[in-house]
């Protein structure tokens, strides 16, 4: 043990202590993730980082977001604008990942993902040809790139899917689940009246029609169901169409009409508050995405072993169409930590964790090589004949204005559920703002 006798070393080593303290804070180089989720999601990010933590011994702090895609876009936007060096990391939804990039807020990542050679151990001394590594090409090229560039990395992909209680349909004798939209209204009459009996909360079917960007998802996979959709004729944009108008008819029927979907639909229902209604017994069919599959299997849920999956149904002219969603992980150009970041990226997109979303959350990952790992397909059996849901969904338009575009439909057709204007009034107004939005960024 040392002794300091005179005070002036005393001063010394103090000095030096605070010095040390000072500079092991200020070195300790720190990557935030801003990711938002269903709580459970959430929960398993914390896992993962630790995981990360451990075998790196980089520090990941968590910035909690909602759920909500547009509340998430909100607050990294606020960060963003204001050029600030956290959060370094993020997930971004694909309907804007183009804002970020043509806002030129994400670092570039081509270098980082070629710059990894692999030596090979069969061939002494050699390396593979830095290969880019198995993602959904198709996805990424449509999505994670911008003029060029590699800005993002799918970590999974969405598209929206029937669930249905296998249980009841089997009960009433349906032998498989609808293929047309008049199906899925005709077997939720039949069934809704019967348990309603029993139980006066019963609905045919639980969609995402408040007034965000999931009633958008929704109302693409009618429209387009119907050979309608966001279409543009050179700079104009076509939202007042026969087949939109028909397709937002339609929704509205459901729960106007047929009232085999709430009256809250257009109030309360985004993914969580649809997912919810289901898993408590309260309705033969749910639109949602995968991730809802897991939760349903849980132990808690009281659909458990009781559901299925296909793809949503069709207007009898068309064909069945989901809508591309899903999340990629970027890095801020402001970050202060770009090297680090990247580490947790790779970790990230790795094949293991990868494999690990897939298995603990029912997310379809971004690597393709996932797909056919034998664990992955023994535990979601369903995997193999959804790949190509995934692989042909029907992405949003890829426009950096998309967002606003959006945020006009939603008022829009939200307005026709409540009562406030007809499809077609709502139609022919969402286009003439929706145009002026257009040309503002031509
Ligand atoms: C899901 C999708 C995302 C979509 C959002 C709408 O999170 O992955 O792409 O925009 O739902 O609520």
């Amino acid at each position: 043990m040392v002794r300091l006798r005179s005070p002036s070393l005393i001063f010394v080593a103090f000095c030096l202590i605070t010095l040390l303290a000072g500079c092991s804070r200020k070195d300790e180089k720190v990557v935030t993730f801003s990711v938002g989720g269903a709580p459970n999601e959430l929960e398993f990010w914390e896992v993962l980082i630790t995981q990360f933590e451990e075998q790196t011994g980089i520090k990941v702090d968590i910035l909690r977001q909602p759920t909500d895609t547009d509340q998430r876009r909100q607050g990294l936007v606020i960060s963003l604008k204001s050029k600030k060096s956290d959060p370094d990391v993020f997930l971004m939804d694909v309907a804007w990942i183009a804002q970020f990039a043509a806002s030129n807020w994400l670092a570039g990542l081509d270098e980082k993902i070629w710059d990894s050679p692999q030596r090979d151990s069969t061939l002494t001394g050699r390396f593979h040809t830095p290969h880019f590594p198995p993602f959904f090409e198709k996805v990424v090229n449509l999505a994670d790139r911008y003029r060029g560039t590699l800005i993002a990395l799918p970590v999974y992909i969405d598209g929206g899917l029937l669930y249905y209680r296998k249980d009841l349909l089997e009960k009433y004798g349906i032998k498989s689940p609808p293929e047309t939209w008049k199906e899925l209204i005709e077997y939720s009459l039949r069934i809704q009246e019967d348990i309603r009996k029993t139980n006066p909360d019963f609905y045919g079917f639980v969609w995402q029609g408040a007034q965000y960007e999931g009633l958008v998802c929704n109302f693409l996979e009618f429209a387009v169901s119907n050979e309608g959709g966001i279409n543009f004729e050179g700079d104009k944009i076509l939202l007042n169409t026969s087949e939109n108008i028909e397709a937002v008819k339609l929704m509205n029927e459901l729960i106007t009409k047929y009232k085999i979907s709430p009256p809250s639909t257009f109030t309360e229902m985004k993914e969580e508050e649809v997912r919810a209604y289901f898993e408590l017994g309260n309705a033969l069919f749910e639109r949602n995405w995968p991730y809802a599959w897991s939760l349903h299997q849980h132990q808690d849920s009281l659909v458990r072993d009781k559901v299925g999956i296909a793809k949503l149904p069709h207007f009898k002219s068309g064909k069945s169409v989901s809508t591309l969603g899903g999340w990629h992980i970027g890095i801020s150009k402001y970050s202060d930590v770009k090297e680090l970041s990247w580490e947790f990226v790779k970790f990230v997109t790795s094949y293991n964790t990868q494999k690990r979303l897939a298995m603990e959350l029912g997310w379809n990952p971004g690597r393709v090589d996932v797909y056919g790992d034998r664990d992955v397909l023994r535990n979601l059996p369903h995997f193999a004949g959804l790949r190509n849901v995934f692989e042909n969904a029907h992405p949003r338009p890829l426009l950096p204005y998309y967002t606003q575009i959006s945020e006009v439909l939603q008022r829009y057709i939200n307005a026709v559920f409540a009562g406030a204007l007809s499809p077609e009034a709502a139609l022919l107004a969402a286009e003439k703002e929706a145009q002026k939005i257009v040309e503002r960024y031509k």
